[in-house]
């Protein structure tokens, strides 16, 4: 036992000298509150107020404070706010600003036990959620705020690696769309699912690679008009503090796009470019270069609609920023306006995250709520913060200091599948579903359960079935998992 643990502190250590070794010399930034999951909670209002610069007309407030590690975000039809808390493995729903505060009502913990939860996707009433390992999906109710039984509609996403997150969305075409980053800084990969988008169906089936050679798109976006996808691209680290640069690309089907062979402006990767010349040639170059080390993130088109005006059309970047740049850059929002001739301006649209080196947030993604104000997720501070303009309402002193309220604590998703299996596995549907009733058989459909039974009392039920139900074999976990199967699906 004691080897064990000293094993164990053997092998933290040497990682970390390791790290310390490779990284140590240019690392700058909160790297390590990154590295420990640190989070520093949203600034005061006045912080707020006197730090964020935002182009003239904008104003910004906290929507949602105790955010643990907000990363992507999705409004739903009725204006709340989907947020994947990905550290703590969790989906969340904020409430709309119904009372005009600017502040969140309050909130809906709607999934929990998840593997590190980031893409997010809303399609024909299912809710989509990319694991690092694997997309789920399941039956979403915005107006109950509720999620019903949970489907594995693809497993075979490689987990974890340098780049863990997976991003989610649906194209105009209605295929569902995942990035996976690389495993590695830089190397050729094993698994051509990484570096590369992924297309498939809405269920999960004809997954195949749709783009390649992207290191870690995180974000990306379609153009509304054009319907054309644009991703961001986080570049390579260990060349020096200016090169190469993060990247804007136009992502088409079958495109390659340089990585680990080439960067910038197929410029030859002194580690993995010799002997690659053909495909170096052959690969797609960026639209946009963001900068070195900027770590870009989420992408989003405004809504012409609903876009603030002037800003119909504009595709806003969040900059996470740097970690291993001898000046911090990035840690900023900015606006990137699409030419007539394909190339891009980019201007500071949101600024203040860092300023002299102090760092106060990091943003992750932008969405835009039914009314068009724009929302933007920090996983450093672990809030969310909304930006409005003319006469929307956000946060000022007086509201921010409202306490969130967590209102459901729904089951875990493992634990429903389980539950599910165990369904299946008893001959339960024999007598409670109607569509796999064998004919002549009296069905009891099940419904409105959650109404009468908690957990516990569904167990009793299990242990002491009713009338004329016979009492199922099964041990004291098998009927807990099984009554949290029962009651997810009302
Ligand atoms: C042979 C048929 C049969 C099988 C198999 C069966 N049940 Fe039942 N079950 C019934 C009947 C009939 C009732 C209604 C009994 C009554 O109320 O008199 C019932 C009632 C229930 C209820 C209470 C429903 C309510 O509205 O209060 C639950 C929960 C339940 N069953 C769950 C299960 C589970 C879980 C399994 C599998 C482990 C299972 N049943 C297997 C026949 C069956």
């Amino acid at each position: 036992m004691i080897k064990k643990i000293l094993i164990g502190i053997l092998v933290v250590a040497l990682a970390f000298g390791l790290w310390v070794w490779l990284f140590g010399p240019t690392a700058k930034g909160p790297f390590l509150d990154f590295m420990t999951g640190k989070q520093l909670g949203a600034p005061a209002d006045t912080v707020v107020k006197s730090r964020f610069k935002l182009p003239q007309g904008f104003k910004i407030g906290v929507f949602a404070d105790g955010v643990t590690n907000a990363r992507m975000m999705r409004s739903t039809a009725t204006g709340d706010l989907l947020v994947s808390s990905m550290r703590p493995g969790e989906v969340i729903l904020l409430h709309a600003d119904r009372d005009g505060d600017g502040v969140s009502d309050g909130r809906t913990l709607l999934l929990k036990g998840l593997n590190r939860p980031h893409g997010l996707a809303l399609r024909d009433g299912y809710l989509y959620v990319a694991e690092t390992g694997r997309i789920i999906r399941m039956p979403f109710n915005p107006t109950a705020r509720t999620v019903g039984n949970i489907e594995v509609i693809f497993d075979q996403l490689p987990p974890g690696g340098n780049h863990n997150t997976r991003t989610l969305g649906f194209g105009p075409d209605g295929m569902l769309y995942v990035s996976v980053g690389s495993s590695c800084n830089v190397c050729i990969e094993d698994n051509p699912y990484r570096a590369a988008i992924l297309q498939m169906r809405s269920d999960g089936t004809e997954a195949r690679i749709y783009a390649s050679g992207l290191r870690n798109t995180v974000g990306f976006d379609w153009q509304p008009g054009t319907g054309r996808l644009y991703g961001t691209d986080n570049g390579r680290d260990l060349l020096g503090d200016d090169i190469p640069q993060c990247e804007i690309n136009l992502i088409e089907d079958g495109q390659f796009y340089g990585w680990p062979y080439s960067y910038d402006n197929r410029v030859v990767d002194p580690d993995y470019g010799a002997g690659h010349e053909a495909d170096i040639a052959a690969s797609r170059v960026m639209v946009h270069g963001l900068g070195a080390h900027v770590a870009p993130l989420g992408i989003k088109f405004l809504t012409p609609e609903t876009a603030p005006p002037g800003y119909g059309g504009v595709a806003l970047a969040a900059l996470h920023g740097s970690w291993n740049r001898s000046i911090l850059s990035g840690y900023k929002v900015v606006a990137l306006r699409f030419q007539e001739d394909g190339s891009i301006s980019e201007q500071d649209f949101l600024t203040g995250f860092e300023l002299n080196e102090d760092v106060i947030g990091r943003p992750v993604d932008i969405e835009q709520g039914p009314d068009g104000a724009i929302y933007i997720s920090d996983d450093y501070a672990g809030a969310v913060y909304r930006i409005g303009w003319g006469d929307m309402q956000v946060a000022d002193s007086k509201t921010v200091a409202a306490a969130p309220k967590l209102e459901t604590v729904p089951f875990a998703p493992e634990d429903i599948i389980a539950g599910q299996a165990l369904f299946a596995a008893n001959g339960c549907a024999a007598c409670h579903d109607p569509a796999s009733a064998p004919k002549g058989v009296q069905v009891k459909v099940l419904q409105h359960l959650a109404q009468r039974y908690d957990t516990d009392s569904l167990k009793a039920l299990l242990n002491v079935p009713p009338g004329a139900m016979p009492r199922p074999d099964l041990t004291d976990e098998q009927r807990r998992l099984l009554a949290i199967y029962l009651l997810s699906r009302d």
